[in-house]
């Protein structure tokens, strides 16, 4: 009920009136009003006005379940929404409900991670307040082959999500990590359990630096967030809700090619370093050439002095321009 009011009142340019909440959600006018004192409670800005209703005026960076699911707008992901203030890890939390049973679409998000996860065994830093650390579980009907694939259509939906939101578009820094001006403001940890060859779900989990000011001398260089890039505080929410949807639809569309053949364009559009020399850190050796885009399996294509194109497979190496961390 909490999340439909949040819904109606940022929809509703002027008032909403008590009686229309009451019908809508079949509940009684102090029920209404308990839910609207707990909304400024937590930081809505709401008039109230008699015989008109109720306006939402301005909501500070809001983070919590009902907030979450206000801004989920249909398609697969977030039909589900579970919010820890404080968790260890919301892939480690996606993990064990996703054991229970939780259905594909299913959104783990936190206020903050104790013990936040990031790749190569890795530690996330997931202070409150400034990021978006959350999960989502997914059940594709797929080999397990084709999961990292999902990795990929992530970093898209997560890129198309912030340049909805904010009108800047992040790069991909291949497989899946966001760059904006060099430095990576996103991250994506993806864990898969399969049984007897068949993927049981897959955890895709996400840390989005939003309203960071600022990082550790070591990663100035290396790290940025929304808010460095574009001088302006974003509220997580409405961030959530457009990748969630961005992400929903790329998701349908790799479910239907079953690979990447119908979001390669979109892809290769936001990839870093494309047409430019990298270095493929294998570990056989390293080796330079040119990044001439993706496969239809998500292998990262580079052209060899000799002109042989090598196919990069994710996980096995590491990719990097010649010029700094991208
Ligand atoms: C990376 O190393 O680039 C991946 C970082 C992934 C961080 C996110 S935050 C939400 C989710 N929960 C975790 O413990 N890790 C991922």
């Amino acid at each position: 009920m909490k999340a439909e009011i949040i819904k109606l009142l940022k929809e509703r340019q002027g008032y909403v009136s008590g009686q229309e909440l009451c019908c809508r959600l079949g509940v009684s006018r102090t029920a209404v009003w308990k839910v609207i004192k707990q909304l400024e409670a937590e930081g809505y800005i709401i008039e109230a006005v008699r015989n008109k209703g109720y306006r939402l005026v301005d909501m500070r960076d809001v983070l919590s379940g009902a907030e979450i699911e206000s801004c989920i707008n249909g398609g697969p992901i977030g039909a589900r929404v579970v919010y820890y203030e404080e968790t260890d890890s919301t892939n480690t939390r996606a993990k064990a409900l996703a054991e229970e049973g939780a259905p594909e679409g299913t959104i783990v998000a936190a206020e903050t991670q104790n013990a936040g996860k990031g790749r190569r065994g890795r530690g996330w830093s997931s202070p409150p307040g400034s990021g978006i650390w959350m999960s989502v579980i997914l059940r594709p009907d797929l080999e397990p082959s084709r999961a990292s694939m999902v990795t990929l259509v992530a970093a898209l939906g997560v890129s198309e999500g912030i340049c909805r939101v904010t009108g800047i578009m992040p790069q991909i820094k291949w497989p899946n990590d966001l760059v904006l001006s060099g430095k990576k403001i996103c991250g994506i940890l993806t864990e898969m359990t399969t049984e007897l060859d068949v993927i049981q779900y897959v955890v895709v989990g996400m840390g989005i630096n939003v309203n960071t000011h600022g990082f550790p001398q070591e990663l100035t260089d290396k790290a940025s967030s929304l808010y460095l890039e574009t001088g302006k505080t974003w509220k997580r929410g409405p961030l959530m809700g457009a990748m969630a949807q961005a992400f929903g639809m790329y998701y349908e569309q790799f479910l239907a090619a079953k690979d990447l053949s119908l979001l390669k364009e979109e892809y290769e559009k936001r990839l870093a370093n494309l047409d430019r020399q990298v270095t493929v850190l294998a570990r056989e050796g390293a080796y330079n050439g040119i990044c001439r885009g993706i496969d239809s399996q998500g292998e990262l294509l580079v052209e060899k002095e000799d002109g042989h194109i090598s196919r990069v497979l994710s996980g096995e190496v590491s990719v990097r321009g010649i010029y700094g961390y991208v």
